[in-house]
């Protein structure tokens, strides 16, 4: 089993480059199910969910090529209709595939799809939209059929909550349906504006990506681009908690700061310098982060739901109580438990945490429970007396490229064992 191994105190300095965005590349990768020909994805990160969205479009019979961080894909429709179950599981962004394969191939099947355990993550937003666009649903035990036989048309649709998922799943079977769809209540994350940008290149026709309305025009065929990925503002953001819980200061290359306005604002809450410089960005923490009377995770452009933890990980060490609550995944916080095997002091009521900051943590043995929950954990234990093990490491390896090596040159004291 691999795990990490980090003996915590040291100041994390120097500079690290943050990859491409996993929650871009998983979406562009459904999209290529549309498009014909051959596309290439730029600074694409090597992450386990996308070798997981890999191996679902060889499955339906496309081909990649990666050369170093290009992915080259060619499009064809696909030959088959139906996602495995094993594939399926492997991560929650599987359901992505469900409107551009229902688009082409007019059908499509799946059963429910995987991921991090952040409590209940239905999809009736997913297929309400696509039954609204003329699709018939049969459930057959554990799968989902999904019927259009006169192909896809566009609809109006009201999302009761701006999904992201949902939103890039309405955008990709809009793409080649009759008619215009129309979004509101459309999810505003940067991530969507770059599957807009990636489609639109293709020769789709989407307007608005970015605000609440979006509306795509149906385009009897797509071809294909070449694209460079956004960069990973949950990564960027990663590092910004590891300066902010080590007291540090380092320089975040290969960033849009732009997208990490809330997050920027968050973290000079809490004491830190932070200086955005184009794609560069430059945080120094004080000694202990400055406590947080009450802070909340929001949809875009709030404060991410995806860096809650990394937040709450930083402020275990924070110079008072900060009462930080989430309100987009109701069991987020089920890293908790873990984190307080660091002597941290967090008492939970619901959604809401009350983070007691303590001068000191101690180093402890823990097992993450989710990808975010587990970049939390590596927090705690870069400030931690003494070393630290963390299990379970799957999860960082869904949305962190090499995370010890890119610690480990900003000093921090961290490696990666087989045990
Ligand atoms: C995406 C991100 C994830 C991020 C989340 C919120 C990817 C690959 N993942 O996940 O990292 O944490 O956005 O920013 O991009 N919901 C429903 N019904 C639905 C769909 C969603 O009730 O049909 C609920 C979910 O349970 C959750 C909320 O809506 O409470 C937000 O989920 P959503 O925005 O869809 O998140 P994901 O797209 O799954």
């Amino acid at each position: 089993m691999q795990k990490l191994l980090i003996t915590g105190g040291n100041k994390l300095t120097g500079n690290v480059i943050v990859g491409g965005a996993k929650n871009s590349i998983l979406p562009l990768i459904c999209a290529t199910v549309i498009l014909n020909g051959k596309s290439t994805l730029h600074n694409c990160p090597d992450l386990s969910d996308v070798r997981a969205a890999l191996n679902i479009i060889e499955h339906f019979g496309l081909s990649y090529i990666k050369k170093g961080t290009d992915i080259e894909i060619c499009s064809k429709k696909p030959d088959a209709f139906e996602i495995p179950d094993e594939l399926m599981r492997t991560m929650r962004s599987s359901v992505m595939f469900l409107g551009p394969v229902l688009s082409r191939c007019k059908r499509a099947v799946i059963s429910l799809p995987g991921g991090c355990k952040l409590g209940p993550r239905p999809i009736d937003m997913h297929i309400s939209a696509l039954v609204k666009m003329g699709a018939k649903i049969n459930f057959s035990g554990e799968k989902l059929e999904f019927n259009a036989n006169k192909g896809l048309k566009g609809a109006s649709i009201f999302l009761k909550f701006p999904s992201v998922g949902a939103t890039e799943n309405i955008i990709m079977a809009a793409a080649l349906a009759r008619g215009t769809t129309r979004i509101i209540n459309a999810a505003r994350e940067p991530e969507i504006v770059d599957l807009a940008n990636f489609l639109n290149k293709c020769g789709a026709n989407i307007k608005g990506a970015g605000t609440s309305r979006i509306t795509v025009g149906g385009v009897p065929e797509l071809g294909n681009a070449e694209h460079t990925v956004i960069p990973d503002r949950i990564e960027a953001a990663t590092f910004m908690a590891a300066a902010a819980v080590t007291g540090g200061s380092i320089t975040i290359e290969n960033v849009n700061c732009r997208h990490l306005s809330a997050v920027n604002y968050m973290f000079s809450r809490c004491g830190c310098n932070v200086e955005p410089r184009g794609t560069m960005l430059k945080i120094s923490a004080p000694p202990r982060p400055n406590a947080l009377r009450y802070a909340a995770t929001g949809v875009y452009p709030g404060f991410p739901t995806d860096v809650g933890p990394m937040l709450i990980g930083a402020l275990t060490v924070g110079s008072g109580t900060s009462v930080i609550e989430e309100r987009i995944f109701k069991n987020r916080f089920a890293f908790l438990d873990e984190l307080k095997k660091f002597g941290a002091d967090i008492v939970r009521r619901g959604s809401v945490a009350a983070v007691n900051g303590k001068p000191e943590l101690n180093a402890a043995r823990c097992d993450c429970t989710d990808l975010r929950g587990g970049a939390a954990l590596i927090m705690a234990a870069l400030r931690a007396n003494g070393t630290s093990e963390i299990g379970n490491l799957c999860h960082i390896k869904r949305g962190y490229q090499d995370i010890a090596g890119k610690l480990s040159m900003l000093g921090a004291d961290i490696s990666e064992i087989q045990r």
